[in-house]
């Protein structure tokens, strides 16, 4: 039998801890898969005498990971500190320097770092794996580098926040307002006392940067991409689009356009019937769009010690598979130093359905005005419907709109017209719909 895989784990916590449990647990499965044992042989995080809820007497403890990436005894450096600068990144890039085979769960840095880090790993002829870091244990980095071959992405969109799914969820069945959800939701973990990362998407871009990377061989561009969170979504959104056959979910949605490729996080209106929409709670789901397969759709769970764990253990076992003087896949599926300079299409550009709510003073000509500011801009509509409000707004209605493919351009302006107009009693509200199967 080969020689035993050492993997030496930096960060010891949710999902640390995890790897390191389930590597003890699954070792008889794994060398009979892999042909060779795999055994942490180093370990390193801020506090030795902490209980992990995992045996690691075995293994070499280090105070300082830079110092455990550069000299300890191992094949595989297993990143799960977070963050992307300090030590994360330090003893990442220590431990590709020092030609070994490196694991991440870490979207942040890899949205960072990530194609500096792939061209040193392949210079080095060591792997880089990182598929825990983009939708916790679904396996789409695989999928996307090496089962996709031959397939041209056009689009690949996600819901790649558990927090912001979970929230929509709770919103959608029980009526309840995005304030008393996020209270809620912070209580039983499943947000953070500081929810804004998520909630206004940022953890969403980080993933969605990546997976454009893969999708279209463009260079990382995690700061070029257009963001809304979802904390001004009301239950007046959730219950409109229901009534009109859409549910509201945070997408990340990367798309090759003929001006450039879009990136945007954003709250997304998509079919009742399609399957994303079917995607509930705090799992995780990625739809890629391909010229020969159609739309494939994976979903699973995102996070949590378990999920991620399985997403990082397949990672390592592919290097305790892979054979000295193999080459390997390049990290984003096409060589770092050919990926393309990213060409962003500008949001201005976009081209889509369009849902408006606008709150209006219920006066005579108002329907009528905001009926011709759209025809102004060109905007065609699948429906309008007035509503009145409830007894204690008689003063106000409420108008829908749903446009047929329109530019965000000429929404904007429209919205704006109808602003100046003077008609709105609240600000509008715009969400983009998305075309999915
Ligand atoms: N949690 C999830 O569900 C999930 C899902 C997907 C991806 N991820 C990613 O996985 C990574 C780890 O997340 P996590 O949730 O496991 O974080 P966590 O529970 O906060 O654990 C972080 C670990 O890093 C250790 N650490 C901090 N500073 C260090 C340093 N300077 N040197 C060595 N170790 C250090 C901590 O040590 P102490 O324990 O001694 O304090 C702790 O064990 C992050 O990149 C995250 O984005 C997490």
């Amino acid at each position: 039998m080969a020689e035993a895989l050492r993997v030496g784990i930096a960060g010891l916590g949710t999902v640390g801890a995890s790897v390191a449990r389930v590597l003890n647990e699954k070792a008889a499965e794994l060398t009979r898969q892999c042909g060779r044992d795999i055994v942490v042989t180093a370990v390193s995080a801020r506090d030795p005498k902490r209980d992990r809820g995992v045996d690691l007497s075995a293994a070499k403890w280090f105070d300082d990971a830079v110092k455990m990436a550069e000299t300890a005894d191992i094949d595989v450096f297993v990143e799960l500190i977070g963050g992307d600068e300090g030590p994360a990144h330090a003893s990442v890039k220590a431990a590709l320097e020092a030609g070994r085979h490196v694991v991440t769960a870490n979207k942040a840095l890899l949205a960072k770092h990530g194609v500096a880090l792939a061209e040193i790993a392949e210079k080095k002829g060591v792997l880089l794996n990182y598929e825990a870091a983009v939708a916790g244990g679904i396996p789409v980095i695989k999928t996307m580098r090496e089962a996709l071959a031959g397939n041209q992405v056009t689009r690949v969109f996600g819901i790649l926040n558990g927090t912001c799914n979970y929230i929509l969820t709770r919103m959608e069945a029980e009526g309840i307002s995005f304030d008393a959800c996020l209270k809620d939701a912070q209580r039983l973990g499943y947000a953070e006392a500081d929810p804004t990362f998520d909630i206004e998407g940022h953890d969403t871009a980080h993933k969605l940067s990546i997976l454009t990377s893969l999708a279209f061989g463009t260079r990382i561009a995690a700061n070029d991409i257009y963001m809304e969170g979802i904390s001004n979504i009301t239950q007046a959104d959730i219950r409109a689009a229901a009534e009109l056959g859409y549910r509201i979910k945070l997408l990340g949605v990367a798309q090759r356009t003929e001006s450039g490729i879009e990136q945007r996080v954003h709250p997304t209106m998509v079919p009742t019937a399609s399957v994303i929409a079917q995607v509930h709670g705090v799992t995780n789901a990625v739809a890629i769009e391909t010229d020969i397969l159609g739309e494939l759709l994976l979903s699973g769970p995102g996070a949590g010690g378990n999920a991620t764990a399985s997403a990082v253990v397949g990672d390592i076992a592919d290097i305790a598979k892979s054979r000295p003087g193999f080459q390997h896949a390049p990290v984003f599926g096409w060589p770092a130093r050919e990926l393309k300079p990213y060409k962003k299409a500008q949001m201005r550009s976009h081209a889509g359905g369009y849902f408006i709510r606008l709150t209006v003073h219920d006066r005579i000509g108002v329907f009528a005005a905001i009926a011709k500011r759209m025809a102004d801009n060109d905007i065609s509509l699948e429906s309008i419907v007035q509503q009145a409000a409830g007894p204690e707004t008689q003063a106000q209605k409420t108008v829908i709109l749903v446009t047929h493919e329109t530019t965000e351009a000429a929404v904007r302006k429209a919205v704006e017209g109808v602003t100046k107009d003077g008609h709105l009693t609240d600000k509008p509200q715009v969400i983009r719909i998305e075309r999915a199967e």
